[in-house]
């Protein structure tokens, strides 16, 4: 049997090292909300793959619809001879997108990749290049999405140039003093300094940033900004990868600031695990681009269109929107008693299951914690549970519970938390003592 030692020294080797780590645990094996690693030590989840198994590791629905595909086929590819899971599913996500507008979709395969067919699809709508996206957002790694990502190391560092026409405006962030106003003020200073309202083919935003530090924008800028995109003809695009799937405890984030996106983006829990992302939206702006300018070879896998089905199915018949609720609350209640504890978390807020903790020194908003924030990772891995970090500063801890995950493993969890942060914070006062 391998260690995860050994496998760790043939990963480094094997993998060029852009493609970053966050722990030498090897996975044997992973259900609901709980993995075990080759050396047969369980962890618990509290990452889930990055946003993409709201519905936990291999939901039975999920396994089950998976398996009955593979019996029949695996791939055709949707473009050549298509089938009728591919149909039935953009008809669900159609009539799952937020708003009154008949809506069309498009499949592809990743997150980024939806993120670049959304810039291409506003592009042939309105026959305008420029792009305003937010500074600290996170839309991918090809390249119009490290363009639109306002992140530099290491999303960005050395790779460019970058596709030009792409402008940044800061995300109204209130704990770090920018608020909605000082968001749009920027957006009109983009205007004048920039670029014309009427070159602008799109806006796009993250509802609840994700990769960036988990800050919830407020639906009155979301409504500002669709009401600024509806006065210049500019296409507002919603990408709901990280929040989508009943994360936040909607089916979509948006549904919050109650307005319709024009164009929406899809991935991650969309499928349970299999490669799937989508490009929902009005069907007038859909259908700009002609016959063949979109798609691709695996866009729409018979696989993960099944997976994505029972995703759907079970979302629905498990209420898990109203489980994220509950989580968020089971979550954020222990956080919060935990804050007044410990003054190393400034802030702790969620959007339903989308909880984030920042840690800061001396509670100060400007005094990121990014070296106490990756010693957590790295403490509460040592207890057997797997945690992940994001931030501008790299300062935030991004709980995302699998929906599916019982109180008993949330509040195992977060006992985790808890006890690493008291011996993290406790550890130089000891060293000190001891010296
Ligand atoms: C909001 C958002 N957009 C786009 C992406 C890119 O998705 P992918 O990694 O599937 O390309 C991510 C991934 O983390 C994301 O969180």
């Amino acid at each position: 049997m391998s260690s995860n030692q050994d496998l760790q020294k043939r990963r480094d080797a094997a993998f060029a090292r852009g493609l970053g780590n966050q722990l030498p645990v090897y996975v044997a094996r992973a259900r609901n909300a709980e993995m075990w690693d080759v050396e047969g030590r369980r962890y618990i989840d509290f990452a889930s793959g990055i946003a993409v198994l709201n519905t936990g590791h291999l939901h039975p629905k999920v396994q089950a619809a998976v398996a009955k595909q593979l019996d029949a086929f695996s791939h055709t590819c949707l473009m050549i001879t298509p089938y009728e899971s591919a149909v039935v599913l953009a008809e669900k996500l159609n009539r799952l997108a937020p708003g009154p507008s008949p809506k069309k979709a498009i499949f592809v395969t990743t997150g980024a990749e939806a993120v670049e067919n959304c810039i291409k699809i506003a592009r042939a709508h309105t026959g305008r290049s420029g792009v305003i996206a937010f500074g600290g957002g996170f839309h991918g790694r090809t390249f119009m999405a490290m363009a639109l990502t306002g992140k530099v190391a290491p999303y960005k560092a050395g790779f460019g140039p970058f596709p030009a026409d792409v402008y940044h405006a800061p995300y109204p962030i209130a704990y770090h003093g920018v608020s909605v106003e000082d968001s749009l003020e920027a957006l009109e200073h983009i205007f004048k300094y920039d670029i014309e309202p009427a070159r602008v083919a799109a806006i796009i935003i993250e509802p609840v940033m994700g990769e960036g530090g988990f800050y919830i924008a407020p639906a009155d800028f979301l409504q500002a900004l669709r009401r600024l995109c509806d006065q210049h003809g500019i296409v507002l695009v919603i990408d709901e990868i990280q929040t989508g799937f009943a994360r936040t405890g909607r089916m979509f984030a948006v549904e919050y600031a109650g307005i319709e996106p024009d164009l929406m983006t899809m991935a991650k829990s969309l499928a349970g695990g299999f490669p799937l992302a989508a490009v929902v939206g009005k069907a007038a702006i859909m259908d700009a681009p002609g016959p063949g300018g979109l798609g691709g070879t695996y866009a729409g896998s018979p696989i993960a269109c099944a997976a994505a089905l029972a995703v759907i199915e079970a979302i629905e018949e498990e209420n898990l929107c109203g489980r994220a609720v509950a989580i968020g609350e089971l979550m954020t209640g222990a956080l919060h008693v935990l804050a007044r504890e410990i003054p190393a978390i400034g802030e702790v807020r969620n959007l339903g299951a989308m909880v984030a903790m920042e840690l800061v020194k001396n509670r100060d908003p400007h005094s990121p914690d990014a070296d106490l924030t990756k010693a957590l990772t790295k403490r509460a891995a040592e207890k057997g549970l797997v945690l992940l970090s994001c931030g501008i500063y790299g300062n935030v801890i991004r709980f995302l519970v699998p929906l599916t995950a019982s109180d008993a493993i949330v509040r195992e969890g977060l006992g985790i938390v808890a006890e690493s942060l008291r011996e993290l914070i406790a550890e130089p006062l000891k060293s000190a003592v001891n010296s």
